[in-house]
């Protein structure tokens, strides 16, 4: 059997790695300003991670949640505090499309409806419902098609109350900056006015937070920087560093049944362990403040080098915007500068998203590596 072929790939296998640099099988070190889709939270083989993985898998492993485990609230209680979400109730799941499903369906289930409104250029997933909220036929079959959503620009007030008015929206979901769409995001008065809007139609507020959350944009949630409290919060990624765990952080109004929610895998004992590891290591090394002031510095950094259009995004989720397409200019930072960068659906973007433990030096080393490759593009160019 062959692999089912639906990933274009770069020609690097990683083999190992170590905070923000990845090793190839030829022993060839990158710089891994990508984290691999910005899972990589508290850097590659952490060895509190490491230590806390292996001591729990001489325990156990995995037992389903038919049974207690203590891990689960153990990181509900961590989580609730570092996030500032004490209140909440936390449903654990296994990647970040998952915990959109089960943010969107608990939504409908609130509500007894099911229009969903989502925004132009989000992305949240390509299972089910995630995948129709996300804005790209491209990615959505016949079958994700029949989900009723109504997509949205960002920034307009007066399009979201005209929709919520209409009385049979169960959930408006959105990131607080744009992961794949290419790191736009909504102002402070247009959170806030979602907010009340949903509050005063009676509507779900979904923050997708799988990409932004967990100290990446300079506090524990992004949408922390406009003072705004979502009904559910969807979280992954940077959760586990690595370790495949999602979950929802659900507001103390919305009330549970047994099975309203369920999942063989979520919340397993390895994955708890993974995302106690990286609560401890971001608590312990002030990784969101790392986070606010590396993102600071490469900010100031990038937005002087020449065919820089502008810096997009906070803390270590950035977006360099070029005036021309960056594909070419990826590769030759991969082959030749040996850095990872990513693309987005705006492609003149580069994605930036480094581990949160990323500092002066990798950006340093970052921008040098940028300067070389634009001016070979330069002396190309004018030949
Ligand atoms: C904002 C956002 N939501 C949801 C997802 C889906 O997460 P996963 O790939 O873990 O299903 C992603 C993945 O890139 C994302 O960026």
């Amino acid at each position: 059997m062959k692999l089912f072929d639906v990933y274009p790939l770069y020609d690097v296998e990683p083999v190992a790695a170590d905070d923000c640099i990845v090793i190839d099988k030829n022993g060839t070190e990158y710089l891994d300003l990508y984290g691999g889709h910005g899972v990589i939270s508290i850097g590659h083989s952490h060895p509190h991670y490491i230590k806390r993985l292996k001591d729990q898998m001489d325990k156990i492993s995995f037992y389903s949640n038919a049974v207690q485990n203590s891990l689960q609230s153990e990181l509900a209680i961590k989580l609730g505090h570092m996030s500032g979400y004490n209140s909440y109730q936390l449903f654990l799941c296994n990647s970040g499309a998952e915990a959109n499903e089960n943010a969107l369906k608990l939504a409908s289930f609130y509500t007894n409806k099911s229009r969903v409104i989502a925004f132009d250029n989000g992305f949240h997933g390509r299972t089910s419902a995630a995948v129709a909220a996300t804005n790209n036929l491209k990615i959505n079959a016949p079958l994700n098609k029949q989900q009723h959503v109504t997509f949205l620009p960002l920034n307009n007030l007066e399009l979201v109350k005209e929709e919520l008015e209409k009385g049979d929206v169960c959930a408006v979901i959105i990131e607080p900056i744009q992961g794949v769409g290419g790191l736009d995001q909504g102002t402070t008065d247009f959170f806030k006015g979602l907010e009340s809007l949903c509050k005063d139609n009676k509507v779900v507020l979904i923050l997708d937070e799988v990409q932004s959350g967990y100290g990446r944009s300079g506090k524990f949630f992004a949408h922390q920087h406009h003072g705004i409290t979502p009904d559910i919060i969807s979280i992954a990624k940077g959760m586990g560093n690595g370790f495949p765990i999602g979950g929802i952080m659900i507001a103390p109004h919305i009330k549970p049944w047994y099975g309203m929610l369920g999942t063989t895998f979520g919340g397993n004992h390895l994955s708890c362990a993974a995302a106690l590891a990286v609560l401890e290591v971001i608590e312990t090394e002030n990784l969101i403040d790392n986070a606010a002031l590396t993102g600071a510095y490469f900010i100031s950094q990038a937005t002087s080098l020449p065919g820089i259009k502008q810096v997009k995004g906070k803390g270590l989720m950035l977006g360099v915007e070029f005036d021309f397409e960056v594909g070419e200019l990826r590769k030759k930072l991969i082959y030749k500068e040996h850095i990872f960068t990513g693309g987005a659906m705006n492609k003149k973007l580069l994605r930036i998203l480094p581990p949160l433990t990323a500092g002066k030096k990798e950006i340093d080393q970052f921008i040098n590596s940028l300067k070389t490759v634009l001016e070979l593009e330069k002396e190309v160019n004018e030949l």
